[in-house]
């Protein structure tokens, strides 16, 4: 038995440090996954996940999260919800319901009030200036309102053999209300199974949604493939009939992990991921696609990492 966790995007570094830390432990992989999420959805500076997430087009924060049990293929979700401090915990609690286990807009807040989770507004006064600014620009300019859809998403493997993983986002920047994409969709944005793993995915959730790729991941590793070319396989094969047949694709990217605590990635986009396991400590890498349908993958290095911290506070123009 061994222990891991793989994390999208830079973001879910600090968090998969503490998931990382309670599975050395002895801790579970539910409550790694939980935590490490989280610590994502509590930190102001991320625009795309929980508190400081930006808004809907009506400036609303409307977010979705997405928790499945790799040992029961227990699952449950919300979408749309909002000023709830951490909707992963809520579908986290939802998982444990055999009806009603996935809920939407304004009922799943109720329910998440009823149940005692904590209210948050969340939407910060940086992500209300981006809101202004963005609708400005609209409005001016006449660019495409959408933008920004970054989902963390976490799979984490414990010393039991038990999987789990988790999504959080709020979404497509200047969505419409009501707008959901891939992340509370399980076999879309989430799934796992202890027999084998589990994947997670980030991107345009409306061009994700079209290939159940987390799903279609975790099958193929279940067919002996590894991580890494269950995700290649996957991912690359999909893109290309996505352009052949709908013409247009989205950007979107890919983690997994196996029984063994290996792992992969497969993306269309530059795409940053954090991953630690019972050998590796945790470490952030970069990925991109390669020409021959592969992924490159290498170590993050300290320059990028100073212009994301930078870029990710910079002061806003008003
Ligand atoms: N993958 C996140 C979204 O499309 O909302």
């Amino acid at each position: 038995m061994t222990y891991a966790m793989i994390g999208t995007w830079r973001m879910a570094y600090e968090g998969l440090c503490k998931g990382i830390d309670l599975l050395s432990e002895g801790g579970n992989s539910a409550d790694a996954v939980e935590l490490a999420i989280k610590e994502v959805e509590n930190h102001p500076f991320f625009k795309s996940v929980g508190y400081g997430g930006l808004p809907n087009e009506n400036g609303l924060v409307e977010m979705d999260a997405g928790f499945m049990n790799g040992n029961t293929f227990e699952v449950g979700a919300v979408m749309g919800i909002s000023d709830i401090k951490n909707p992963i915990s809520v579908a986290r609690e939802l998982s444990h319901q055999h009806y009603n286990s996935v809920l939407v807009g304004t009922g799943a807040t109720q329910w998440a009030t009823i149940n005692g989770f904590e209210h948050q507004n969340m939407l910060t006064e940086r992500a209300h200036k981006i809101w202004e600014k963005r609708k400005k620009e609209i409005e001016e300019k006449n660019l495409s309102p959408y933008d920004g859809h970054d989902t963390v998403g976490m799979v984490g493997l414990d010393n039991n053999g038990s999987f789990s993983v988790g999504t959080s986002t709020s979404g497509l920047f200047m969505k419409r209300p009501g707008r959901t994409g891939d992340t509370a969709l399980v076999g879309d944005g989430f799934y796992a199974d202890s027999d084998i793993g589990g994947a997670a995915a980030t991107g345009l959730g409306e061009d994700i949604m079209k290939g159940c790729l987390c799903y279609e991941i975790v099958r193929l590793m279940g067919t002996g493939v590894s991580p890494q070319d269950a995700c290649d396989k996957a991912v690359y094969a999909f893109t290309d009939k996505l352009k052949k047949r709908y013409r247009k694709i989205g950007e979107f990217s890919l983690v997994a992990l196996n029984t063994k605590g290996e792992w992969g990635v497969a993306t269309n986009v530059e795409f940053t991921f954090a991953v630690g396991t019972e050998k590796n400590k945790p470490a952030i890498f970069i990925a991109n696609p390669t020409s021959d349908k592969k992924t490159n993958i290498e170590p993050i290095t300290q320059k990028w990492l100073d212009e994301y911290a930078k870029r990710i506070k910079a002061p806003l123009d008003d």
